[in-house]
C-alpha cells in the first residue's frame, strides 16, 4: 500500500515539474457541443483570423461543414481557400521552417490544441496577450511568456497594457521596471492587464464572446465525435431503461409457475 501511495505521489510530483511549475490562474470556459451558432462563429473567425498560420490537418473542411449544419456550397464559396476542395484536410501552405525563423517557432496545428492545453488554458491564452516592446513581434503573453505568436485579434480587442496596482515588491533584492507602466514589477509578477480605451472595435463583452465561440470550435475540432457519443449514450440507456421493464415482466412471468 505504502509502495503505491509513493508511486503515486511520485508520478503527480512529475507531472507538475513537467507542467512548468506553477501557472497563471486560467479563466473557467464550459465548451458546449450543442450550441451550433456558437461553433459556426468559431469557425469564422478562425478562418479569418487564424488560418493563415495555423493548419487543421486532421480534419476535413466536409466533416466540419456537416457537425456545424454549414451548407457544403455555403463553406466553399465562403470559407475555403481557393485551392481547397470540400473534402479536403485544412492544411496550410506557410511552410514549417521559414515560419519558424520569422517567429521564433512554428505555429503548432491546432487540431488537438484543446485537448492537449485544456479549453480554459487556450481561453485565457487568447485573452492575455499584452503590449511588450521588448519582444521581437511587440507582444508578450501571461499564459504563454515569450511567445512568438503577435496579437493577431488586437484591432479587435483593442491595445492591451500590463499594469502594476499594487506597491512595487522588492524581489531577491532587486527591483525591476516594467517597460510600460514604468512600475516597479514585470507584468507576469503583477498580471493586470487593462485594454486602452478606444483602440479595438470589439467592447470587452463581444471579445469575451468571440474568443468563447473561437475556442468552443477548437474544442469541437479535437473530438468532432463527441457530440454524436453523447447523442447515442442518451439513447443507449433509454434502451437499457426500456429493456429492464419487458426483462422484468418477462420474469415475473417464468416465476409464476415456479411458486
Ligand atoms: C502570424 C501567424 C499567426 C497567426 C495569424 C496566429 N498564430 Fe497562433 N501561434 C503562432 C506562432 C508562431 C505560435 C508559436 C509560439 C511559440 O511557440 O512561441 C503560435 C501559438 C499558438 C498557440 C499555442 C499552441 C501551443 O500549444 O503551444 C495557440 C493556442 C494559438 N497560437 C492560437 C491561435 C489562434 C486561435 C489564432 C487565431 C485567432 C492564431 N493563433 C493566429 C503564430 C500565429
Amino acid at each position: 500500500m505504502k509502495l503505491w501511495i509513493a508511486l503515486l505521489t511520485g508520478i503527480w510530483t512529475l507531472g507538475a515539474v513537467a507542467a512548468g511549475g506553477p501557472q497563471y490562474p486560467l479563466e473557467s470556459m464550459t465548451p458546449d457541443y450543442d450550441d451550433k451558432t456558437s461553433l459556426q462563429r468559431g469557425l469564422a473567425t478562425y478562418s479569418h483570423y487564424c488560418m493563415g498560420c495555423h493548419s487543421l490537418e486532421y480534419q476535413r473542411y466536409e466533416r466540419t461543414a456537416t457537425d456545424l449544419g454549414i451548407d457544403p456550397d455555403v463553406m466553399t464559396s465562403a470559407l475555403l481557400p481557393e485551392s481547397k476542395k470540400i473534402g479536403d484536410l485544412g492544411t496550410i501552405a506557410m511552410p514549417a521552417t521559414a515560419a519558424a525563423e520569422w517567429f521564433g517557432a512554428p505555429p503548432p496545428d491546432l487540431t488537438l490544441v484543446a485537448r492537449k492545453r485544456s479549453p480554459e488554458w487556450v481561453y485565457t491564452y487568447m485573452k492575455t496577450f499584452y503590449t511588450d516592446p521588448t519582444r521581437p513581434l511587440g507582444a508578450n503573453n501571461l499564459v504563454f511568456p515569450k511567445v512568438g505568436m503577435p496579437h493577431v485579434l488586437e484591432p479587435l480587442q483593442g491595445v492591451q497594457r500590463a499594469v502594476c496596482k499594487e506597491a512595487p515588491v522588492r524581489e531577491g533584492g532587486q527591483i525591476k521596471t516594467d517597460p510600460i507602466s514604468g512600475n516597479a514589477l514585470t507584468a507576469e509578477q503583477c498580471g493586470v492587464l487593462e485594454v486602452v480605451e478606444g483602440t479595438g472595435t470589439l467592447s470587452a463583452a463581444e471579445y469575451d464572446q468571440l474568443i468563447y465561440d473561437l475556442v468552443n470550435f477548437l474544442e469541437y475540432v479535437g473530438e468532432p465525435s463527441k457530440a454524436q457519443s453523447h447523442d447515442l449514450g442518451i439513447k443507449v440507456l433509454l434502451f437499457i431503461m426500456l429493456f429492464f421493464v419487458f426483462a422484468y415482466l418477462l420474469k415475473r412471468e417464468y416465476w409464476r409457475d415456479v411458486h
